[in-house]
């Protein structure tokens, strides 16, 4: 049979990409809910941060809100995989309302090491310096998990060199779990210069999921042109692949939320396409726009794994 396309493009598929298991879990809490307790189940935040995520569980019966004041007496609320300050849980108990805590267990960890930190403001308590970003859901859970002023925010290299705090020798730090591992280092390095005191993990909280698509990303950037990285704009590990895709020698990085949102011109000139995607995005999008891309070019795609995940979280108590 004669070729139909005279174009070949190269594709390399970054693995691990897409849903990790925080993810998965959260959308497996609020399918459940709708099954078990019927439509409508509330959904406090974006569940994850994706539109197509999102717009397929409200077809299912979820009702996204911003606040808890938009749920009814009676109704069944689930709260979002980035975890929420302790207020929350507690308004939610005030109103009687029934929630679900969908939020990853390993944000749910960070908070318990936050606390431990805290130790309830007590003789042995550390104030926390928080790596994150300033208004991102995680950082506002997390900074939640305690009194106003038990945290300090850290958003970059520059204010690790300038914070001032009351007392150097009684420091603890947390991060963010979606952040680029290499610019978290780089805080960590100043900070535990700064104060040779400070506790807190090893490395950093960043999570395997994180860690894991940024490893993936830059093991194929250096070949390509353009990565694409299928993801959406308020979703953190997703906007942390763009750049280390673009720091790793990818020629250009672009986050594109779904197959129409693509702007085909991008593609000019490009004879290796790099795809990856957020944690919080869907295998459908990739799996998408490959098929897009089979009717333009003849493909010859090569998936790159660099790491086997088989992690699984279990459904929290009352749905387990
Ligand atoms: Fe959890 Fe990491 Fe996903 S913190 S929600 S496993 S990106």
């Amino acid at each position: 049979t004669q070729a139909v396309h005279d174009k070949t493009l190269k594709v390399l598929l970054a693995g691990p990409r897409g849903f990790c298991a925080g993810v998965d879990r959260a959308i497996r809490v609020v399918e459940e809910a709708i099954r078990r307790y019927g439509a409508p189940v509330y959904v406090r935040h974006e569940i994850v941060h994706n539109r197509t995520v999102v717009e397929e569980l409200e077809a299912q019966g979820a009702i996204f809100v911003e606040e808890l004041d938009e749920v009814p007496p009676d109704g069944h609320v689930v709260f979002s995989a980035h975890g929420v300050p302790k207020t929350v849980p507690a308004e939610a108990e005030r109103r009687n309302l029934l929630y679900l805590d969908a939020t990853c267990p390993l944000v749910s960890k960070v908070h318990r090491e936050a606390e431990r930190h805290f130790a309830g403001g007590g003789p042995e308590s550390r104030h926390i310096l928080m790596i994150g970003h300033a208004g991102h859901p995680e950082v506002v859970g997390t900074m939640g998990q305690l009194p106003v002023g038990a945290v300090t925010l850290i958003n970059d290299a520059e204010e690790a060199r300038t914070v001032k705090p009351a007392d150097p020798s009684r420091l603890a730090f947390i991060t963010q779990t979606t952040l680029s591992v290499d610019d978290t280092a780089e805080i960590v390095d100043i900070l535990r210069e700064r104060f040779p005191l400070i506790e807190g993990p090893k490395r950093e909280d960043i999570c395997y999921a994180t860690t894991n698509r940024q490893e993936a990303v830059k093991a194929i950037a250096p070949e390509c042109d353009l990565v694409i990285v299928i993801g959406s704009p308020n979703s953190s590990n997703s906007q942390r692949l763009r750049e280390v895709a673009e720091r790793s020698g990818a020629r250009r990085a672009l986050l594109v939320p779904r197959l129409n949102e693509l702007d085909w011109s991008v593609l000019e000139g490009v004879k290796t396409l790099g795809i990856t995607a957020g944690a919080s995005a869907p295998e459908a999008l990739v799996q998408e726009m490959v098929a897009e891309l089979a009717k333009r070019y003849t493909l010859c795609i090569d998936e790159r794994t660099v790491k086997e995940e088989n992690v699984i979280f279990r459904l929290p108590a009352p749905l387990g």
